[in-house]
């Protein structure tokens, strides 16, 4: 893997969202996979800002979503399609048709992660992904202990993350909520990978994930083993290193 260092969060965000633009620019009609959190948004917000001051053609650009928290109801601003709609997708014009995210609740999630990733597929599957990590060093919603010949699949979701969505989306304890998610096996298909992280509370997964032998205990730890993985760090996330 491919360690990338920059030495301020503004330094970071800026070459997380050089990632993304160059990705469009270079290769017109790519799948470009985003995940959401505190790490990414900066990133997304300068890619169309760089967008809209320099324009170019993105009409054939498709944005897919990591993962979706499921249970929610539709248009909860703590959705991770309200998140990359607000974030990217709208500022850069991408169209309903071209944004591809799973669901926020279904009758069959099976089904619904079949679609998705078969459309994924159709498209070319995915050129780039831009990967968060969590801090026990979850990828998307595939928690410790997933394995890694996991598919887009209903997950569970961390109970912290979980008790904060219920009190921000006014989801009643008895109504279940989860995450959807694309399973590691689908994140290692994907062409290119960076995985960003900034911020010194990621420092110590930044390592275990860099030197841990390969194991489904530490998901991040896959990507050891990914052709073309690049991780792209501030110098608070590198500083166990
Ligand atoms: C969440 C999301 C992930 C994201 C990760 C890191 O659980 N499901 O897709 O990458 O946590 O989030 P943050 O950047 O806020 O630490």
């Amino acid at each position: 893997m491919k360690i990338r260092i920059e030495n301020t969060e503004s330094e970071f965000d800026l070459a997380a969202a050089w990632c993304i633009t160059a990705q469009m620019l270079t290769q017109p009609e790519c799948v470009i996979g985003l995940s959401t959190g505190r790490t990414t948004g900066n990133m997304h917000r300068l890619a169309a800002r760089i967008h809209s001051e320099f324009p170019f053609d993105v009409s054939r650009v498709t944005i897919a979503g990591l993962d979706e928290v499921a249970g929610v109801p539709c248009g909860f601003p703590g959705s991770c399609r309200e998140m990359l709609r607000t974030e990217i997708a709208e500022e850069l014009g991408i169209g309903e048709s071209n944004f591809l995210m799973l669901p926020v609740s279904s009758d069959d999630y099976a089904r619904d992660c079949g679609t998705f990733t078969e459309e994924i597929k159709r498209r070319g599957g995915l050129s780039l992904l831009m990967l968060g990590v969590g801090e026990n060093g979850h990828l998307g919603f595939n928690q410790p202990g997933s394995p890694f010949d996991s598919v887009c699949r209903l997950s569970s979701m961390h109970p912290e993350l979980e008790s904060r969505l219920r009190e921000e989306s006014g989801l009643p304890d008895d109504r279940p909520m989860g995450g959807v998610t694309l399973g590691i096996a689908d994140i290692m298909k994907a062409e290119r990978i960076v995985l960003v992280a900034k911020g010194g509370n990621k420092a110590s997964i930044v390592k275990r994930l860099l030197e841990v032998p390969v194991t489904e205990d530490v998901p991040a730890s896959v990507l050891q083993l990914h052709p073309d993985c690049e991780v792209l760090l501030d110098a608070a996330a590198a500083s166990l290193l």
